[in-house]
């Protein structure tokens, strides 16, 4: 259906929570996306992060056909085939275990049982990192805060309040919104839940002064290692070091959403790794099934073992689909050394935005890049519509800064042609 068609049905019929572009795509092949009319566009927003291997990688298109064939969805009354590996997969990765997890990617991909069994059984003192699959960073999140609580209760300190930091994004449901510390978001929705507080991003003494004065009854704190929705903002490695520090001596627990940073983004499977400071539960999406819905609520076993059935729950996560799907985007990043990849060419990357007279300052972190423009630019919206009819698609987080969360396929020759388009726009 043309874009005029489906903008005349989606006014009539879907709800408008987004301002939309006016396009509608219809393919994609790798970097590229096809609209309506047959024209092809440069992807870097990757579907907001999610698309991480292109469109239409074989590996994952092949993967979800052959798992939609045989059975989608079952429900979480029973095993699903290759979730166990899934999760053993991201416990690997977790643990920065690059061998090990390249040696379990090999026999999933290669469907040896007995090689998937050598390869996920634990080393003597390794650390367990457990998997609970929900649908979405929102989901995921919540999660990871219902288990940090259920922690606190029935093991830890007993306290319920989460410390989350001003200018975070945590997801839209009530709970992800009370954590996600943005009047706007937030004042539309009030009463919200309790048991929030906020906290200024590298702000050391605010947040030892919350703990000073809350001690036990902090829970968690709860924070992206790099604050993707609000333009692209990396936490310092001494703030990190110091909210799972501090964290610790009160008996509080350390959330990392890695929503938006992690599975490659960063150029380690994880963006704690790259700052060095390991939470105790990580919450993950987008990227994780390469565009099926998906997200993972990820906790150390000691941790993870407080939910009992009944706890936590929902029917579609960890479906057949997803995890199919998830098994084929985890199996490729890994074996495809994309970590590596996403520091190299990010790298590239920030150094060419750097170089472009209007941009004042790029920030972030592999393959998840953001910059701000000089103020005589105009607004950022405007440069994100001039880049889409030059057949560019990315994405503005405010008024003065563009952010690219490109797929992580993306190479040094697809920088040059966004690069030398970007240039002629701001000029
Ligand atoms: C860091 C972070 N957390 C959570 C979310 C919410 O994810 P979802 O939209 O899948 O619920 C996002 C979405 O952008 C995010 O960037």
């Amino acid at each position: 259906m043309s874009l005029a068609a489906q903008q005349t049905l989606e006014s009539s019929y879907v709800m408008h929570t987004f301002g939309r572009s006016e396009v509608e795509f219809v393919g994609g092949h790798g970097m590229t996306l096809v609209d309506d009319a047959g024209r092809e566009y440069l992807d870097f927003l990757a579907g907001i992060g999610v698309c991480c291997l292109g469109h239409g990688h074989p590996a994952v298109s092949r993967a979800v056909r052959e798992q939609a064939d045989r059975l989608a969805h079952v429900s979480n009354y029973f095993y699903i085939e290759h979730r166990g590996e899934v999760a053993a997969l991201i416990s690997k990765l977790a643990n920065g275990d690059v061998e090990g997890a390249r040696a379990l990617a090999h026999a999933m991909d290669a469907g040896d049982e007995e090689a998937v069994r050598a390869a996920s059984a634990p080393a003597e003192g390794e650390q367990v990192w457990k998997t609970f699959f929900a649908n979405s960073g929102a989901e995921a999140n919540e999660g990871s805060m219902k288990l940090a609580r259920l922690y606190a209760k029935r093991v830890g300190n007993g306290g319920n309040t989460i410390v989350c930091l001003r200018g975070g994004f945590h997801g839209r449901t009530l709970e992800t919104i009370a954590a996600t510390m943005q009047d706007w978001l937030q004042e539309s929705f009030r009463p919200l839940p309790v048991g929030f507080t906020a906290c200024t991003p590298n702000d050391v003494d605010e947040l030892r002064a919350i703990f000073d004065a809350l001690g036990d009854e902090i829970c968690a704190v709860m924070l992206e290692p790099i604050q993707g929705e609000s333009g692209v903002h990396p936490l310092t490695r001494e703030f990190m070091e110091v909210a799972r520090d501090v964290a610790h001596e009160h008996g509080a627990l350390l959330i990392a959403d890695e929503v938006q940073t992690g599975i490659f983004r960063s150029g380690k499977p994880f963006a704690f790794q790259v700052l060095g400071v390991e939470p105790d539960i990580m919450s993950l999406a987008k990227g994780i099934a390469g565009g099926v819905p998906a997200g993972a609520c990820v906790a150390k076993k000691e941790i993870a073992d407080v939910f009992r059935p009944g706890d936590h729950g929902s029917t579609f996560g960890g479906s057949c689909l997803a995890v199919a799907a998830a098994a084929a985007v985890l199996c490729e990043l890994t074996l495809g050394a994309y970590d590596d990849r996403a520091a190299e060419v990010g790298a590239y990357f920030a150094e060419r935005l750097g170089s472009l007279d209007a941009v004042r300052e790029v920030r972030g972190i592999g393959l998840m890049v953001g910059c701000d423009i000089a103020e005589d630019v105009g607004d950022a919206h405007d440069v994100v519509a001039a880049m889409l009819a030059e057949g560019f698609v990315i994405n503005a987080t405010g008024p003065h800064t563009l952010r690219f969360l490109p797929p992580l396929i993306c190479g040094t020759a697809d920088i040059d042609r966004l690069i030398s388009a970007l240039t002629r726009v701001l000029a």
